[in-house]
């Protein structure tokens, strides 16, 4: 019973730091529900591997893979930008790689968001060089106005503003991402924590 009203006290923090829902869980379920179904049809008579780009899109794999009514495996990368700079040079750093060979099989990369590009670009060409049979991307969230480089998509589930999002796997500062919707953070949590930062 403590135990339950500690983890209410814990979820109610993080709603108060919300400053609106962009994408309530209703819309984002009921999207999932047809890129599933899209999914579906696209791969039926194919061997689907989903690799999903840690740790942003662990929400909407768990979510996505549900709504693939065929059989297919996952597995995992994780990346990481060099410093703040990195986003413009584009390199990107592996700090973990696919557990299997792709060579002949059909990858469908699961992204939770599209900012400049730059991580799928190099992931893209990273794995293509692999020889898959065929290599695709599937993004829950799209911010077009912030693309760096040129990168065909095959099915986005919403193209967003230009807003610092969190939940649904999205983070700030390694944080709210086990919200069950996608919101815009208040910009006095920023500061909070830049004042916080600047102190230590
Ligand atoms: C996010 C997101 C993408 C990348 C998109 O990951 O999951 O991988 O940034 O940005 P880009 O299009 O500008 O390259 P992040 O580095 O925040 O890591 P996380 O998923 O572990 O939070």
């Amino acid at each position: 019973m403590a135990a339950e009203k500690k983890t209410d006290q814990g979820k109610r923090r993080l709603d108060q730091d919300v400053e609106r829902v962009l994408i309530d869980e209703a819309s984002l379920q009921a999207r999932i529900v047809e890129m599933g179904a899209e999914i579906t049809a696209e791969y039926a008579d194919r061997d689907l591997l989903l690799v999903a780009v840690l740790k942003g899109s662990v929400l909407f794999l768990a979510d996505l893979m549900r709504r693939i009514a065929i059989p297919h495996e996952i597995d995992f990368m994780a990346t990481s930008s060099y410093g703040t700079g990195v986003t413009s040079s584009g390199v990107v750093r592996i700090l973990k790689d696919l557990n299997n060979p792709i060579e002949g099989r059909h990858v469908l990369i699961v992204e939770d968001i599209i900012d400049s590009g730059n991580t799928l670009a190099y992931l893209m060409g990273l794995l293509e060089a692999r020889n898959p049979a065929s290599l695709q991307i599937v993004t829950l969230l799209d911010k077009p106005d912030r693309r760096e480089v040129d990168i065909h998509v095959a099915w986005t589930g919403f193209s967003i503003p230009n807003e610092f999002v969190i939940g649904y796997g999205l983070d700030y500062n390694e944080r709210y991402r086990n919200l069950p919707y996608i919101g815009i953070l208040k910009p006095s949590v920023y500061a909070e924590l830049d004042a916080g930062y600047a102190t230590e």
